[in-house]
């Protein structure tokens, strides 16, 4: 029975689940822009108008209607029960369906958060008692309030340290090998993963363990070991001392995104709160979503070398479509074979600050770097310039920031930006985001034909399709309004705060059972523009506004009528004064 699997972990899985891998085994999928595509499989069709999101954890047929998560197309496509889609997704993550009390759930979310908890404990402890490893971070740079700020520890060399403290049971051994801390041998048994090293704690937004990083401290190979993937962790989507950043800060104005883990720490070290680090990865679209939607102005700092020049221009091509005007992206470079930590040691927090502020704008990096790539003092040269800048002006948001870009090309190839329009122009038409964006747009839609759509239907939908809006909404706004729908979306704005993880699959799976779960899954499948000129959170606060209002207006109404036929008491006297 669906009730005894626990809530958390269905969110969890679905939020997880990547629903690109799980249709596209059974259907061939292309990718459209942020989508992908295919010939429904619900509905006899030509042209394929069957989409699947993975931002949103979810598939819509504008043919046939047809859509749902993961679960709902297991259900669907294989006929699965809900149960045994559940089982079907976990299986395929490694994970066991937690049942009921009786049953052994080994590798639940919340004792998995626990354990890597202790264990982040005990490596602090060892830190403590290991007086090399404190003189290794002290030659570092690094003081106690640093490292206690970011919860360093140390791991000692030995192969089961972690393993006869936390493993002293076959279901405490499961455990450790679902959090990624020990590693299983061929002949059965088990060692720990981390040996002898300096211990960073990755965490997500809410501050809760979910990995670790671990340093070699002297020259043991590799230099940087860290936690595989595991259900708590997926390297492309979290970011190295976002969640200290946020602690240290009130207002981020800016992030600085650097490399290693040792950057951010160094950095905090010398007071500069608001750096970030990618965890050996290149920089994803989601890290530049949770970025963008805390800050403006994001500076990517790499090592002054290859590899880092190297992860730069991959951090440009990244950011391309997330840049709009207000939105700056700056790109410093530091002198060779110095990185963040090196070069804020050796000349302090406000050298580095400076050399931030001077680090060059997207546009500028953009030209400059193509610039490198030919000859401008020739016709061929310039015009292979043009060339080569289309595919990258082709992804930028149509919009003010665009049109300067295509200036300031223009003035370097010589062309008047018109004429380099055009020649940017025929690639844009072929181009893929633009062939997605100009499909005309069928199913239900915001601004519908069926007249203006309530303000708590939009609010619904925005939520529905960006989750993590509803951060900063204040429910009291509309606590005590009575309108259809308004108990749903107070519902829903609190579920999406208290799991701030969730996807809109995970919503809409919360609501399966819900008489309302139908209606959300066409809410979800209606188009809200992409994030480019677009602030969900800003419009679904100006909704709950909107809401208020109207709301207060009706009080207000409400209690002149009543004070006319009855006589108001004193607290609704009190009330009706302070409204208005
Ligand atoms: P770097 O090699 O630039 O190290 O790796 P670093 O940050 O300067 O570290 P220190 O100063 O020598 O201690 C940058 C990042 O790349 C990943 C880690 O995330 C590291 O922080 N990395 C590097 C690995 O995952 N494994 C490695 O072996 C090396
Ligand atoms: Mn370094």
């Amino acid at each position: 029975m669906a009730g005894l699997i626990p809530q958390d972990f269905i969110d969890d899985l679905v939020a997880r689940a990547d629903i690109v891998e799980v249709i596209g085994r059974r259907v061939q999928l292309k990718k459209a822009g942020r989508e992908f595509k295919a010939c429904c499989p619900f509905h006899d069709e030509k042209t394929p108008s069957f989409t699947v999101s993975p931002s949103k954890g979810f598939y819509h047929c504008f043919g046939c209607g047809a859509h749902g998560t993961a679960v709902g197309f297991l259900m669907e496509f294989d006929h699965m029960s809900f149960v045994e889609a559940i089982e079907n997704l976990a299986n395929s993550m490694g994970v066991e369906v937690p049942r009921n009390e009786s049953d052994r759930p080994a590798r639940r979310y919340d004792e998995l958060f626990d354990l890597m908890s202790r264990v982040e404990r005990f490596w602090q402890q060892g830190l403590r008692e290991n007086p090399q490893a404190v003189e290794y971070l002290k030659q570092r740079g690094i003081d106690g309030s640093t490292a206690k700020r970011f919860g360093l520890g140390y791991a000692v060399d030995a192969w089961s340290a972690v393993l006869d403290k936390f493993g002293t049971s076959p279901e405490a051994i499961d455990r450790l090998l679902a959090a990624g801390l020990v590693i299983r041998k061929d002949n059965g048994g088990h060692y720990d993963r981390f040996r002898d090293r300096i211990m960073f704690p990755i965490r997500d937004v809410r501050g809760r363990c979910i990995a670790f990083g671990g340093r070699a401290m002297g020259g043991g190979e590799p230099k940087y070991l860290n936690s595989p993937e595991t259900v708590l962790f997926h390297k492309g989507r979290e970011l190295y001392g976002l969640h200290e950043a946020r602690q240290a800060l009130r207002q981020i104005d800016r992030f600085v995104v650097v490399e290693g883990y040792m950057d951010v720490v160094a950095l905090a070290r010398h007071g500069i709160d608001f750096s970030v680090a990618t965890l050996g990865t290149a920089t994803t679209a989601d890290h530049l979503n949770r970025l963008f939607r805390l800050t403006e102005n994001i500076d990517f700092c790499f090592d002054g070398d290859r590899a880092g020049k190297q992860a730069a221009w991959r951090a440009l091509e990244t950011a391309l479509p997330h840049i709009r005007e207000g939105r700056q992206a700056r790109f410093v470079f530091l002198p060779d074979g110095q990185d963040p930590d090196s070069y804020v040691n050796a000349h302090g927090a406000d050298a580095f600050i400076r050399a931030l502020d001077d680090g060059l704008a997207l546009s500028d990096y953009l030209i400059a770097e193509l610039a490198q790539q030919v000859d401008l003092d020739t016709v061929d040269g310039r015009a292979r310039l043009a060339e080569l800048a289309k595919p990258l002006v082709a992804r930028i948001p149509q919009g003010v920031y665009r049109e300067l870009l295509i200036e300031s090309l223009a003035q370097t190839v010589g062309l008047t930006a018109g004429k380099l329009e055009k020649v940017l122009g025929r690639t844009q038409a072929a181009g893929h985001d633009q062939s997605v964006r100009r499909r005309p747009r069928r199913g239900p839609s915001l601004t519908g034909s069926a007249g203006k759509p309530s303000v708590v239907r939009r609010a619904i939908t925005l939520l529905l399709n960006h989750p993590e809006a509803a951060a900063g909404l204040d429910v009291e706004k509309i606590a005590g309004l009575s309108r259809p729908g308004i108990d749903l979306l107070r519902d829903l704005i609190e579920t999406a705060q208290q799991e701030p993880n969730i996807t809109t699959a995970g919503l809409l799976e919360r609501w399966r059972h819900d008489e309302q779960g139908r209606h959300l899954g066409k809410l979800a499948a209606v188009e809200v523009p992409g994030d480019e000129e677009f602030d969900p959170a800003a419009e679904l606060a100006d909704c709950l506004g909107q809401l208020a209002l109207a709301g207060r207006r009706e009080r207000i109404d409400f209690l002149i009528e009543k004070q006319r036929v009855n006589a108001l008491d004193e607290s609704e006297m009190t009330e009706l004064r302070q409204l208005r």
